[in-house]
């Protein structure tokens, strides 16, 4: 197993009730792991947790050898080899996109840099666009910018937050089929959050039904909604709100 996940519990300041309780959850390396709630189960507090953004009350995270977190040890959030992509993909605005994907490189040779930038480029297919601002590009470009500029310094784990939300229908669907092709492509291990049942059952390995904030299913998108069509039958599905949670 390349990730695990194990009795992790969490509780915001001041709230009623836990927020995560004993959640765990091993991940094959190159896995996509998408995790699916209603608004307010969870799902960007886990991404939180284990990108480092919060401390868990117990439990612990590992990543490959590594302790991401656990009672006695706490790895800061940009020594975690974790990237992460926002449902708003959070670009600076005054950068062209190959500053943008430049950004995380810093520790990097000039060289390595120029080199690593076309490579994600052309990984996105966005090769002719490099000197654009994010204001000159569609909704899907510019997420496929904030998809290189995480993929760019090679994390270990890429973490998405609704990464759809902001697309039209149409657009969501070929962008789910070229995520998918892309994720596999690299063999990075992902996991995507979402609260629509139709970007799970078309990207995930497995999927884990989150419901305030505990583990309500966890299986293959036919284990979970019980269908046994093909992935590519599976991306033509629109995309409807999560019904079944
Ligand atoms: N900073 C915070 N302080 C206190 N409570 C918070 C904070 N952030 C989130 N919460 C609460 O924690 C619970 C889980 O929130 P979270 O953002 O993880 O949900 P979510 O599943 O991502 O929802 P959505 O689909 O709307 O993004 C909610 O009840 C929310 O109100
Ligand atoms: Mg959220």
């Amino acid at each position: 197993m390349f990730i695990h996940i194990r009795n992790l519990a969490f509780n915001y300041q001041g709230a009623d009730e836990q927020t995560i309780k004993d959640f765990n959850l091993t991940i094959d390396q190159g896995e996509i792991i998408s995790i699916l709630g209603e608004s307010g189960s969870g799902k960007s507090t886990i991404l939180r947790l284990i990108a480092g953004l919060e401390m868990p009350t117990s439990g612990n995270i590992m990543v490959g050898d590594h302790c991401m977190c656990s009672n006695s040890t706490f790895t800061q959030p940009e020594k975690r080899g974790v990237g992460m992509v926002f449902q708003d993909y959070a670009l600076f605005p005054h950068m062209t996109v190959e500053e943008n994907i430049k950004f995380g490189l810093q520790k990097w040779s000039r060289k390595e840099k120029k080199q690593r930038v076309l490579e994600v480029l052309e990984l996105v297919n966005l090769q002719d666009y490099r000197k654009r601002y994010p204001f000159e590009l569609s909704g899907g470009q510019q997420q496929r910018v904030a998809l290189a500029r995480a993929l760019a310094p090679k994390p270990k784990l890429l973490l998405f937050d609704e990464p759809f939300s902001n697309l039209d229908a149409d657009l969501q669907i070929r962008i789910r089929e070229e995520l998918r092709r892309i994720l596999k492509s690299t063999g990075v291990t992902s996991i995507f959050v979402t609260h629509d049942q139709d970007d799970s059952q078309a990207l995930a390995d497995r999927i884990v039904v989150l419901r305030s904030g505990e583990i309500a299913d966890l299986g293959t998108p036919n284990e979970i909604f019980g269908t046994d069509c093909s992935f590519s039958e599976r991306l033509a599905v629109k995309p409807r709100v999560l019904s079944r949670v």
